[in-house]
């Protein structure tokens, strides 16, 4: 029997991954040998954890949790700051498109990290997190401010050379992602990500009557398998709302290669792993690669093309 060749590639508005399959920023992607890991791996992609402008220790421990079904973190963004994560690509040799993740605490601040970024050159494109959930604080996430987000973009690309893609919140409403998409749809944004984990979720343990966590009073960002339909609905509508050549990268519950199928015929080009990747470490990137492609062979799809974006509808 011959085999036909698949290719499980990914194009991210002209950045070529390798594979279609790489890391969720904030999981074992902070450190120097954490680092080191993921550019020795399988993974298609390196997504740094979202850096600041100074080294943060994040929030207090316990700070993540995962049972079954999912996983709870109120991390806080411990990360070494930017300087650290661009002098490690620096001393690196790299194999594969660096994303570095950056999260400032404020407009000013993620205006300075993009700029820090764009003097890189071992930075293949910025992943700009507007999305997390668990700063003590600074409760609202920034990517839930319809109003200041479209001023905030537009300064950005004053400046900004290097391709630059945003972490979204997940949305609930059609309406909101019609917001954010046509205000997206303004800029020349290479991708986005969809979707951060939910953000405060509440996991207890009922025989301790506790929460499980220790920062804000137990609630935090949840993922896993659980937030996989809310993913898939985020793709979906970004996929329909979005312009053509702003690509996706979904990200929520995916544990199998049958996951990834799911999103990427809802419309996502690659796929980020979070939870499972913390579950599993850096061997999940080459087992979910054997699964996809047994997939595409039993359906006897060549590409990602041939089913991209193209879930049926019952009528
Ligand atoms: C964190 O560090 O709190 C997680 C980052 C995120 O959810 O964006």
């Amino acid at each position: 029997m011959i085999m036909k060749k698949i290719d499980i590639t990914a194009n991210i508005n002209g950045i070529q991954l390798p594979l279609c399959i790489m890391n969720a920023s904030g999981v074992l992607c902070s450190t120097d040998q954490e680092l080191s890991n993921l550019l020795d791996s399988h993974s298609g992609g390196v997504v740094t954890k979202s850096c600041t402008s100074q080294p943060r220790k994040g929030n207090i421990l316990p700070r993540y949790f995962e049972w079954n079904m999912g996983s709870i973190n109120s991390m806080g963004l411990p990360n070494f700051g930017i300087h650290f994560y661009l002098g490690f690509l620096e001393e690196k040799k790299i194999n594969k498109p660096i994303f570095l993740s950056i999260s400032g605490l404020s407009t000013e601040e993620n205006y300075y990290l993009i700029q820090k970024a764009n003097q890189s050159s071992k930075v293949t494109a910025i992943e700009l997190n507007l999305s997390c959930p668990n700063l003590i604080g600074k409760e609202n996430v920034f990517g839930y401010n319809f109003d200041k987000i479209s001023n905030f973009i537009e300064k950005i690309f004053k400046f900004n050379k290097k391709p630059l893609g945003i972490k979204l919140p997940p949305y609930f409403q059609d309406a909101h992602i019609k917001n954010i998409a046509s205000i997206l749809n303004q800029f020349p944004i290479f991708f986005v990500t969809c979707i951060n984990s939910l953000p405060n979720g509440l996991f207890i343990d009922a025989n301790k009557e506790s929460v499980v966590i220790c920062p804000k009073k137990g609630f935090g960002g949840i993922g896993g398998p659980i937030i996989k339909p809310f993913a898939l609905a985020n793709i979906r509508k970004f996929y329909t709302y979005l312009r053509k050549d702003i690509s996706i990268i979904g990200c929520g519950g995916i544990s199998s290669g049958k996951d990834i199928f799911e999103h990427i015929l809802c419309g996502a080009s690659a796929v980020q792993i979070g939870t499972q990747f913390m579950k599993e470490g850096v061997s999940v990137f080459e087992r979910l690669k054997k699964e996809l492609i047994l997939i595409l062979e039993k359906k006897n799809y060549s590409s990602l093309n041939n089913f991209k974006g193209k879930l049926k509808n019952l009528q």
